[in-house]
């Protein structure tokens, strides 16, 4: 297997088979499940629901008497929660199928909106925002995660090193485009306040991802899911075998050095409400 083949989001069994994404989505889930509040009377909406990972937690922890809506374009990943609704016979959560700029719902009709890990997948995040104020409450609450700028700095710092031996500093913007195309906590705040939300809370934390070394990273699943893509589109077609040979071996000898390969991921929970008064 190369490190630089395509995954097939389309593949039939693509929905069933991956479990990568959950365990990296847990971090963030707890940050975000530390904060929210549990109770029996909400209507909750997840907004990029994906498989499920905390629509199905936060349907069990507030009981029969709360909805949860899973609202994600994802087929295979609407499928797969579909199954596992069943499985676990839970029947407070509705699934919207459908992009989140436009969602199905009335006006004013949601207690508590969550997004973990939704915002840096949105290709307009400011609509799936101003959508989200249009269907909450007066007063609602908005818990929101991410990962910040930061994210996995000791593999860019070798990316760059890489980029600079080839020769390619015309190469650098983009590398730095891409590096601050992640949010940090002002800018994630400064989107929820344009759309109309009060950011009453920050809560942050990191976590690190350890691998053997920089074969082991570059080859793992999850990794080559969902960020090799990303990767690969700061350097040409033609230079992307090299490039990822080089930056293997740099990641090679760096782990070599430091008995593995450790990248650190800054992580935060927006805690935001619907301000009174405020129309959009
Ligand atoms: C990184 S996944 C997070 C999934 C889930 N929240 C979790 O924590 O495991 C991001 C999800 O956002 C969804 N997504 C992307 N654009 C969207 C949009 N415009 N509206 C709703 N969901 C969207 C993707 O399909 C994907 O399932």
């Amino acid at each position: 297997m190369n490190c630089l083949s395509e995954i097939d989001l389309d593949a039939p069994d693509f929905g069933d088979l991956y479990d990568e994404l959950p365990l990296w989505s847990a971090p963030f889930g707890l940050l975000l499940l530390d904060r929210i509040p549990v109770r029996p009377d909400l209507t909750i909406l997840d907004i990029g629901a994906g498989t499920g990972f905390l629509t199905l937690e936060l349907a069990q922890r507030c009981g029969p008497g709360s909805k949860v809506i899973a609202v994600d374009p994802w087929n295979a990943g609407m499928n797969r929660l579909r199954r596992k609704l069943g499985h676990l016979g839970l029947t407070n959560v509705v699934l919207l199928e459908q992009d989140a700029e436009a969602l199905d719902l009335p006006d004013a009709s949601i207690d508590v909106i969550v997004s973990n890990l939704g915002i840096n997948n949105f290709n307009n995040a400011d609509a799936v925002l101003r959508a989200c104020f249009r269907v909450a409450k007066p007063n609602a609450m908005f818990f929101l995660t991410t990962n910040l700028v930061g994210h996995m700095a000791e593999f860019y710092e070798v990316y760059r090193a890489t980029l600079l031996e080839l020769g390619r500093s015309d190469w650098l913007a983009a590398l730095d485009a891409h590096i601050s195309h992640r949010g940090t906590v002002d800018s994630v705040g400064g989107m929820l306040e344009a759309a109309g939300f009060n950011v009453l809370h920050i809560a942050t934390d990191t976590f690190r991802m350890r691998f053997a070394d920089g074969s082991s990273l570059l080859h793992h699943y999850f990794i080559r899911l969902g960020f090799v893509p990303a990767w690969k589109s700061i350097v040409m077609a033609d230079s992307l075998q090299k490039t990822f040979e080089i930056l293997e071996a740099k990641l090679n000898a760096v782990a070599a050095t430091r008995g593995e390969l450790a990248l650190t991921i800054p992580i935060a929970c927006v805690e935001a409400c619907k301000k009174t008064g405020v129309t959009r």
